[in-house]
């Protein structure tokens, strides 16, 4: 069989410590292939103005497959300051490569697996009613709609009249109609019935893949009644073909309380983009915040395997380097799932198991301490001796 070829972007900051890291684990485990290093993020946009370049996307088009670390991003007018002098007044504007990629590519259903590692001392902990304490085990998979709803980018400040006009035609409209232009903003949350019956379907079959017992979709369809409702409508449609899975219904906010009270209750949630965007950072952080929390970017040809972590650029040049290496390495053991080396990226995740639960070897993250050179010194481990330790394992 030909070896699989895999497009890796370090990207910025952090992003190029821990990528290669992730690689050396699955070499480790045993995975052979070929990687091809491509361009992305800050330093493309300063002297291409472009951070995500023709190149880049030419290869991923190509191999359909990508291990991808972190951007740096800046607010419009610093990215301009920033650019290359011949490159200014060009009218060039910045653009994540991130979100990009998920358009260009329509990476329409994001997976984010929110698993805890018995002992973490991260993990949430919860008080029982004699005054101590429990660790319930969460177990969570948010699949999030990664390229539509409120993130469509269909918005205006001071919105053009004719979009006035058809907004007048909705009797609601009437409260907004007396401001001035000027001063409305608005932001719309679009959903096709494709893309939800795309992310449920893609919920619904990983929970039969994996034996959870529901699905749980999390909108606000008493107040969205159209967006929300058309996701609860397909929902109830997709769990026909799924008869031995639940569908639970939360609402978003309700769910956010619900998370610290019972977060163990819940297997695969699926949710829209700003909503799967919320109740998926919350999930991480019961199960050990960004050094933990990986993503897969999936569509129909192409997927892109990341950590939900950014670029840490106060971290960026510290030598050793101390960031956990752990989100970026169970990104790529999402990738070999993705690939059907699932034997592989199981004993990947089995070995950062081993490594949480022996707790010799625990980053500045785990010590709870506070990010700095002065964190080694302090007792945590640099990101090399942590995954150094995860391989001795493998
Ligand atoms: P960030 O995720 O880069 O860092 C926030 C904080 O989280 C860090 O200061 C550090 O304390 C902690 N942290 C992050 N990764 C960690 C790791 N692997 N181990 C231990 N601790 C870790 O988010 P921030 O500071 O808001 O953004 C920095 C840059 O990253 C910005 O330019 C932002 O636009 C970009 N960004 C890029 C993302 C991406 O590439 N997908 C996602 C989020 C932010
Ligand atoms: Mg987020």
């Amino acid at each position: 069989m030909a070896k699989q070829t895999v497009v890796v972007m370090p990207g910025d900051g952090i992003g190029q410590t821990v990528l290669p890291e992730a690689l050396r684990v699955i070499e480790a485990a045993g995975f052979e292939a070929d990687y091809v290093e491509a361009d992305i993020g800050w330093e493309y946009w300063i002297s291409e103005g472009n951070a995500l370049p023709e190149r880049t996307v030419d290869l991923l088009a190509e191999h359909k497959l990508g291990l991808f670390g972190a951007i740096t991003s800046k607010p419009k007018d610093k990215a301009a300051a920033e650019l290359a002098p011949e490159l200014q007044d060009k009218g060039l504007s910045y653009f994540s490569p991130i979100v990009g990629m998920r358009q260009r590519f329509s990476l329409d259903v994001c997976i984010r697996p929110c698993r805890s590692f018995a002992g973490n001392p991260l993990n949430f902990i919860r008080r029982t009613a004699d005054g101590g304490f429990e660790e319930p085990p969460v177990d969570a998979v948010i699949f999030r709609q990664n390229t539509e709803g409120m993130y469509s980018g269909v918005e205006w400040t001071h919105p053009p009249a004719n979009v006035l006009e058809a907004l007048g035609t909705h009797t609601k409209f009437k409260a907004f109609a007396e401001a001035s232009p000027a001063d409305l903003a608005i932001s719309t949350r679009i959903f096709t019935r494709r893309a939800c019956q795309r992310i449920l379907r893609a919920g619904f079959e990983y929970a039969r893949k994996h034996g959870y017992k529901s699905v749980t979709v999390c909108e606000k369809p008493n107040v969205l009644r159209e967006t929300s409702g058309m996701m609860e409508e397909e929902a109830k449609k997709t769990q026909a073909d799924f008869p031995e899975i639940e569908l639970w219904s939360t609402n978003i906010d309700a769910q956010m309380m619900w998370l610290t009270k019972n977060p163990e209750t819940y297997g695969v949630i699926v949710a829209g983009n700003l909503f799967g965007d919320i109740v998926s950072d919350a999930f991480a952080g019961l199960v050990g915040g960004l050094g933990f929390a990986a993503s897969g970017n999936i569509g129909e040809e192409v997927a892109v395997f990341e950590p939900t972590h950014g670029s840490a650029p106060k971290y960026a040049e510290l030598d050793p380097p101390i960031v956990n290496p752990i989100a970026m390495i169970l990104a790529a053991a999402m990738l070999l799932d993705h690939i059907g080396e699932t034997d592989k990226a199981k004993s990947v995740r089995a070995a950062v198991a081993a490594v949480v639960q022996e707790g010799k070897v625990r980053p500045y993250d785990m010590m709870k301490l506070p990010g700095g050179a002065d964190a080694i010194g302090k007792g945590a481990a640099t990101t090399t001796q942590v995954t150094n330790a995860i391989i001795e394992k493998l």
